[in-house]
């Protein structure tokens, strides 16, 4: 058993989210996480929104509301998008808790008091018509190491590297297209260099990280300059330092904050679980297991802004210093990343319309459609297409006619001709067969979900459940009323193929397992579902807010477990819904439309 961090990039909650975002984030975390709780695992799986920084004051703006009241709204929305997707989190918190701003100010203190923290005078981006700061990723021009003509004052979508404004050639501001002007202002900067070889180090000794991941964080290593932590805006979390503490105008970097809420949902988590310390053992062991799962645009912050947050914590840079109150804290085990997801070969770009939220799918198809789709054909470790014509032939050929079928008519006839699952005569080889696939599978699939490799996984689930039709299509049951034994022997055996089936598929599909494990006469939870609590702030009463949260304890084993001879099996009715073929050019026309 080991205790396994799930750490799940946290959505900014300047809108609802599409599907590109959980299938980069949300669904292999989940199922990750659903897989380890089976083989037996401590599993710990935390995130929230993601609501300081600019694309939340930019979004307010546009709708003419604070920021916090912004940040409100789509937290709320993106809470609930993902409890219906059935995000399995043990915490899905916010950064606006005092918690968080707790955490993210121990973490920046001690950081400072290690001496990583360097103040330096700088040039920052201002609007000339408003007098107002500009911040980086709302500045466009020309990249200076690849010459990318689109690239953001803040990172190069191109090259990947991360820039700054003032070296972007003819910047022009995203807004309203002026040419920023550059004034000088004092920040904060985290002295990167001095944990170049920490980190190296560190990245060196990593093993079954995804090749371009590694690749792409080593590279970094070797281009490492102090980045700025501090920010000319008024909306973050203030810098607790004299001098700076009551500076409204001077705010901690978003992205600081925001990887710190990994540790301060742990601590959330603690704290609400009733033991305040309880996050220690997935963070101070250095045999417990953390895993954070993103987007490609996030490696940078996971890979070297995150680990180089924690080796200053821990005193563990070129300057060396002493952990704070939280201890020693551990480095990622792996930065799972994935690649892009599409849309009918076109980038997500929610402004222009050409984007599918999450919320919008979930109302017109079953949550299970839409994780098998992501499962199958996702950007797992190279961009991906979603397509309506594809989503519909997935959903039908596969769901539907594969596994639903397999589902159906085995309990239909075990309905029909004994109303419980029958006993098993003496096994053909056919019977032995099938039951040495399914039973056979677990390793595999086992082993494939532990490593990240979830196409390959639910391919090799199905793989069974294909075995299954096969055989129930040769042995032809409906044939053998005469022959009540082979009959039962056959039933039996498919059944047990069916409940295997559907235990491999449970981290994937677990709104349909609990339903076919409902069909086969069982009770009880076998996929756990994640729910929502209205909670208080834990440091202020006067501050309530949504958590996803969950029992996931008493999740069935990861292992074939043998049917049970008399246990009644209703008429089922259908797992999945059949799609008309109009769905496609409905849907096109909808986007169209926009
Ligand atoms: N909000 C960021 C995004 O959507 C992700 C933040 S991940 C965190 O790209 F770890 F920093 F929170
Ligand atoms: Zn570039």
């Amino acid at each position: 058993m080991s205790r396994i961090l799930s750490a799940v990039a946290w959505p900014y909650a300047n809108g609802p989210r599409h599907i590109g975002h959980v299938a980069g984030f949300g669904v292999p975390s989940d199922v990750f996480s659903r897989y380890m709780r089976m083989a037996g695992h401590d599993v710990l799986m935390v995130s929230g929104t993601d609501e300081h920084g600019t694309p939340i004051l930019v979004q307010a703006e546009q709708e003419g509301v604070s920021p916090q009241e912004l940040a409100d709204r789509y937290n709320r929305v993106i809470v609930e998008d993902l409890t219906n997707l059935g995000l399995s989190y043990d915490l899905f918190t916010r950064t606006t808790t005092r918690n968080h701003y707790a955490v993210v100010q121990e973490m920046f203190r001690t950081v400072h008091k290690n001496g990583y923290m360097v103040e330096q005078s700088t040039m920052g981006a201002i609007s000339p018509s408003t007098g107002r700061t500009l911040p980086d990723r709302y500045i466009e021009g020309t990249c200076p190491i690849c010459g990318y003509d689109g690239a953001r004052g803040d990172q190069c979508d191109n090259c990947g590297n991360q820039l700054d404004a003032i070296d972007l050639i003819n910047p022009k501001s995203r807004i309203n297209g002026e040419k920023p002007k550059f004034v000088e202002s004092t920040h904060f900067f985290l002295d990167l260099p001095a944990f170049a070889s920490a980190l190296e180090t560190w990245l060196k000794g990593r093993q079954g990280w995804r090749p371009n991941v590694l690749n792409f964080s080593l590279n970094l290593v070797d281009d490492m300059r102090p980045r700025a932590m501090t920010r000319d805006i008024d909306w973050g979390i203030p810098v607790p330092l004299p001098g700076w503490e009551d500076n409204p105008n001077k705010r901690l970097y978003v992205w600081f904050d925001a990887v710190i809420g990994y540790l301060s949902a742990s601590v959330e988590w603690a704290r609400r679980s009733g033991d305040d310390d309880a996050w220690r053992a997935f963070w101070n062991d250095p045999e417990a297991l953390s895993y954070y799962f993103m987007g490609k645009d996030n490696i940078t912050f996971h890979s070297q802004i995150w680990p180089a947050e924690l080796l200053g914590y821990d005193g563990k840079g070129d300057k060396g210093g002493a952990p704070g109150p939280y201890g020693d804290l551990q480095l990622p085990t792996e930065v799972v990343s994935s690649e892009f997801l599409t849309m009918e070969g076109k980038k997500f770009a929610s402004s222009r319309g050409i984007v599918i939220y999450v919320r919008d799918m979930l109302a017109r198809y079953q949550p299970d459609a839409l994780r098998y789709f992501i499962s199958t054909a996702g950007p797992e470790n190279q961009d991906s297409d979603f397509t309506w014509a594809d989503f519909l032939r997935r959903t039908n050929d596969e769901l539907v006619a594969g596994w639903g079928n397999l589902v159906n008519r085995t309990a239909s006839m075990i309905h029909k001709n004994f109303g419980e699952i029958p006993a098993a005569g003496e096994l053909a080889d056919v019977d032995r067969a099938l039951l040495a696939t399914s039973s056979g599978a677990f390793a595999r699939v086992g082993e494939l979900v532990g490593t990240h490799r979830h196409k390959a996984a639910i391919g090799e689930a199905m793989r069974v459940v294909q075995e299954a039709n096969r055989y129930v299509s040769e042995t032809e049951p409906w044939k053998l009323t005469a022959d009540r034994e082979r009959l039962a022997t056959v039933l039996n055996t498919a059944a047990q193929a069916v409940s295997d089936a559907n235990t491999l598929l449970a981290p994937f599909l677990p709104h349909s397992a609990q339903q076919v494990h409902e069909t086969f006469g069982r009770t009880g939870t076998f996929a756990p579902q994640p729910r929502i609590d209205e909670v208080t702030d834990l440091d202020d009463e006067s501050r309530h807010y949504p958590v996803i949260t969950g029992d996931y304890s008493g999740v069935p084993a990861w292992e074939s477990v043998p049917v049970v001879a008399g246990t009644a099996v209703a008429k089922p009715t259908p797992v999945f819904t059949k799609l008309d073929d109009s769905i496609v050019e409905e849907e096109l026309a909808r986007y169209a439309a926009r």
